[in-house]
């Protein structure tokens, strides 16, 4: 296909747009992070993560981070899917080495000492201007990711008021309170989207929304509050800005995976770990680009198993278009020599 310059020339919006690039574009979830020293020394500078979140200066800095050291094609902003219940009113805070806390919502009434979503902006206008940073600093060959939680994944936290093993908040008020559950899932669709489309429109090149707990759902709560949301989400980008691109990541979703992206109108699938490469080819990368699915620990531990799991991947996934990623985020123990021996294998 011929690509005008600029832009559309990038490896990753090439292999988004179904292109298949020569090699493989690759970058990492939670490619900014604890397992860099330099990312730790920043984190300290701004005092606690949610003071790192909201510093433009300081986000795009540990973005940058990752990039510099290891010449990735894409950057991910830095922020976290939690902002945008805290842009919504909810308190939320960082219990250190323990996650995210929040206050929880335990029935339909809390919604009600929600913020309107047209507030959301004034909280969260530092990470807009994190991105227009990012879209002027980034290498000319590098794309922009900005992102959001599903609004599953974020509603099982503003529930629970803290990540949990199975969901059980969330999934108790699913079943006892449908309607009322419904209601805030279509708060979260509307504030997703419009968190969205001012990331693109400050600069995001692609979009990622992450359905990290989609796995916790049976299959037609699946399509209820992970597929019709994202179709919803997918389609109000679409209309506002046809060319942006959006990668789904329904982590878990096992054989709920096939049709995902035709039934949400996504241009990329993330993978996890789980999903076997051969399936992924045959029933996945006829409808999308795929991305995934390295297991992260294998940055733990690195050496020949790293090298025979990167080079397989390539070989059957890299017959379609594909994006080089980890079936799920970077570990703080992740050794920084072992991704750059990935990133050396990636691009040959
Ligand atoms: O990928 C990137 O580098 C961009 C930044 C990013 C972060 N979180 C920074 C972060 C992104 C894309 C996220 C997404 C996110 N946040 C998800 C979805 C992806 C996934 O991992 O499943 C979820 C579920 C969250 C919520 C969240 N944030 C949890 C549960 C935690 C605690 C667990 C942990 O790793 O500490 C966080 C904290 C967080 N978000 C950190 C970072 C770099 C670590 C905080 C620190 O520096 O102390």
């Amino acid at each position: 296909m011929d690509a005008p310059c600029g832009m559309a020339d990038k490896a990753m919006l090439r292999a988004l747009r179904g292109d298949q690039p020569a090699r493989p574009p690759i970058w990492l979830m939670r490619q900014a992070g604890r397992y860099l020293p330099e990312y730790r020394a920043t984190r300290a500078q701004a005092g606690s993560f949610l003071d790192l979140c909201y510093n433009p200066e300081l986000a795009t800095e540990v973005t940058l981070q990752p990039i510099r050291r290891f010449g990735f094609d894409a950057a991910i902003l830095f922020a976290d899917i939690l902002l945008l219940p805290q842009a919504l009113g909810q308190k939320l805070w960082f219990a250190e080495g323990e996650g995210p806390r929040l206050e929880p919502i335990a029935e339909a009434g809390d919604l009600e000492r929600l913020n309107p979503v047209e507030a959301i902006h004034e909280t969260l206008a530092p990470v807009y201007e994190t991105v227009n940073r990012l879209s002027g600093a980034l290498p000319a060959e590098t794309t922009l990711i900005g992102f959001a939680g599903a609004p599953w994944t974020v509603a099982t936290y503003m529930v629970a008021g803290r990540g949990g093993l199975d969901q059980a908040p969330a999934r108790k008020w699913l079943y006892s309170d449908p309607a009322g559950f419904m209601k805030l899932i279509d708060i979260l669709t509307e504030a997703t989207t419009a968190y969205l489309l001012r990331q693109i429109e400050a600069g995001a090149e692609v979009v990622k929304v992450f359905d990290s707990w989609a796995g916790a759902l049976a299959p037609d709560q699946f399509r209820t509050y992970a597929v019709e949301p994202l179709r919803k989400i997918t389609a109000a980008i679409k209309a506002a800005h046809p060319q942006i691109p959006v990668i789904g990541f329904p982590r878990g979703a096992g054989a709920s995976y096939a049709g995902f992206a035709r039934a949400t109108g996504v241009d990329a699938v993330a993978l996890d770990s789980a999903t076997p490469e051969e399936w992924a080819r045959d029933v996945l990368q006829p409808d999308s680009a795929v991305q995934g699915n390295l297991d992260p620990m294998l940055l733990i531990t690195g050496g020949e198993a790293l090298t025979a799991r990167v080079e397989r991947l390539i070989e059957v996934l890299g017959q379609g278009p594909y994006i080089f990623n980890l079936g799920h985020g970077i570990t703080p123990e992740a050794d920084p020599a072992h991704v750059e021996a990935l990133v050396r294998v990636v691009k040959g």
